[in-house]
């Protein structure tokens, strides 16, 4: 798969060349295997035939490709050792996880980020700021629930913004939610055993819990949120729920239920854990406040991030524990200290005592708001009634179930990998596996407007 920016110094002709050159080294085209057409590659990266060409010529002049006459362009042999040394690679039996990702054109990915929105400048300057200020901070461990002044912003930023009612001493900062839930698995894990999950729903949480040897139940989601019925007429003592945003339907739960959910949590010593991961991107709407704010003494263990509106790869995440279990914590974890960088929390510290976190915010709402329309605009467009759009008007992604696709979601991935296209499949997100009918989880943070329009317009023709 071969990525082309037409906004880079490079020319896409040289960009070209220099990925299939990296697939050859790399062994991942081998010896003898054909390379596309001219023709065909270029119509499936949209560029012209002569920057194909170019690419190929190139190669050609090198010796990494031969030609035999009339079947096209074939990759050389080459003896690995002759290769760059940064391109040979260490072990041919490397795990899944550390081989390279190929690399998309249309990336729909529900949890990718505007590449360029991260507040560089402003980190910069807090960061070196933190590291001037304060040599005694690099000499010694942080508070192990994370740095008072960010627990403190955090504490005013969810009580403003998402009616949670709580104080520093209940958050801990954590390294993404897996740690928060590792957390709450330890405290929870001596008096309860078996956790409710949304099905469909965050795979993680489930994976974590069953790590820590909980029995996981899914409970079927509906537009009014979990079934509360069916979460009713089992016995698990835990609930873990996304009643603002629910990943990956994109429903929120009405007040009527929140409280009826809570009534069960009360009813005997229940526990819900309510994740509110992408609260601050609302497109349309009043924002939706937190189940905890119906319920602040309640026992509602809130979970939060920084990884959609700031950054996933800065590992920031958060907790609020209720006092009642604030004690187990302590004494679980009272030797050990916080996983979080101290230099990055008091750099997100001060970017949110200075300000910038809610302007931050308004500003990526807006970015955002225009892909998610640009997204349903071109849903609608080359859709049109084949497909029925699920989840919109918040968060990162939306879903779209299809009527009359001519294939099943496996299919339709492979089609669209085959045209530069990666899709999360849907079917991930249900407990079982598959998906009863054909649906697609349409991510369009990482992508442009522009992307979105053509990626959409593409699969369109993948899919019928
Ligand atoms: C439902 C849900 N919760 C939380 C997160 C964020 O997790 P983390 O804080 O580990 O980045 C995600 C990320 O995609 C998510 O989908």
């Amino acid at each position: 798969m071969f990525f082309l920016d037409s906004n880079a110094q490079d020319p896409l002709f040289r960009q070209l060349y220099h990925q299939i050159r990296e697939h050859i080294l790399l062994g991942t085209l081998p010896a003898d295997s054909k390379l596309p057409s001219v023709r065909d590659l270029a119509n499936n990266l949209a560029v012209s035939r002569n920057t194909v060409d170019g690419a190929y010529q190139e190669l050609f002049a090198e010796g990494y490709i031969y030609s035999k006459p009339r079947s096209g362009y074939f990759v050389a042999f080459l003896d690995q050792g002759a290769a760059p040394r940064s391109l040979v690679p260490k072990s041919r039996s490397l795990g899944p996880a550390q081989q390279r990702a190929p690399i998309y054109r249309y990336d729909f990915h529900p949890a990718r980020l505007d590449q360029a929105s991260f507040p560089r400048r402003l980190w910069r300057k807090f960061f070196l700021e933190c590291l001037r200020e304060n040599p005694q901070q690099l000499s010694q461990y942080c508070d192990p629930q994370g740095d008072p002044g960010l627990r403190f912003s955090i504490q005013s930023y969810l009580e403003r913004s998402r009616g949670v009612v709580c104080d520093p001493e209940q958050i801990v900062i954590t390294a993404g939610l897996q740690h928060s839930l590792d957390i709450v698995a330890n405290v929870l894990k001596r008096d309860h055993s078996s956790v409710v999950v949304e099905d469909p729903g965050y795979t993680l949480t489930s994976t974590v819990f069953r790590n820590h040897s909980f029995d996981i139940v899914p409970v079927p989601v509906r537009p009014d949120g979990i079934d509360l019925d069916i979460l009713k007429a089992g016995n698990s003592t835990i609930a873990y729920v996304t009643p603002s945003h629910q990943l990956p339907l994109g429903y929120v739960m009405p007040v009527a239920n929140r409280l009826l959910l809570i009534e069960w949590a009360e009813a005997g010593e229940r526990f819900l854990l309510e994740d509110d991961y992408d609260s601050e991107l609302r497109y349309s709407g009043k924002p939706i406040p937190s189940l905890q704010g119906l319920r602040p003494q309640g026992n509602i263990i809130y979970l939060g991030t920084f990884s959609k509106v700031l950054s996933p790869a800065l590992r920031v995440s958060y907790l609020v524990l209720p006092r009642s279990l604030l004690a187990s914590y302590r004494r679980l974890f009272q030797d050990y200290f916080s996983s979080v960088s101290q230099l990055e929390q008091r750099t997100l510290a001060k970017f949110m005592e200075q300000g910038h976190w809610d302007r931050h915010i308004r500003r990526m709402r807006g970015i955002y708001r225009k892909k998610h329309d640009a997204m349903l605009w071109a849903i609608n467009e080359h859709f049109g009634g084949l497909a029925s759009v699920v989840g919109q008007g918040a968060g990162l992604h939306v879903v779209v179930k299809l009527s009359g696709a001519t294939c099943g979601e496996a299919e339709i991935i492979s089609r669209a990998q085959q045209k530069g296209i990666f899709l999360f499949p849907f079917s991930w997100t249900c407990a079982s596996g598959e998906s009863a009918d054909t649906r697609l989880m349409l991510g369009f943070g990482g992508m442009t407007a522009t992307e979105i329009e053509a990626g959409i317009a593409l699969l369109s023709q993948v899919c019928h």
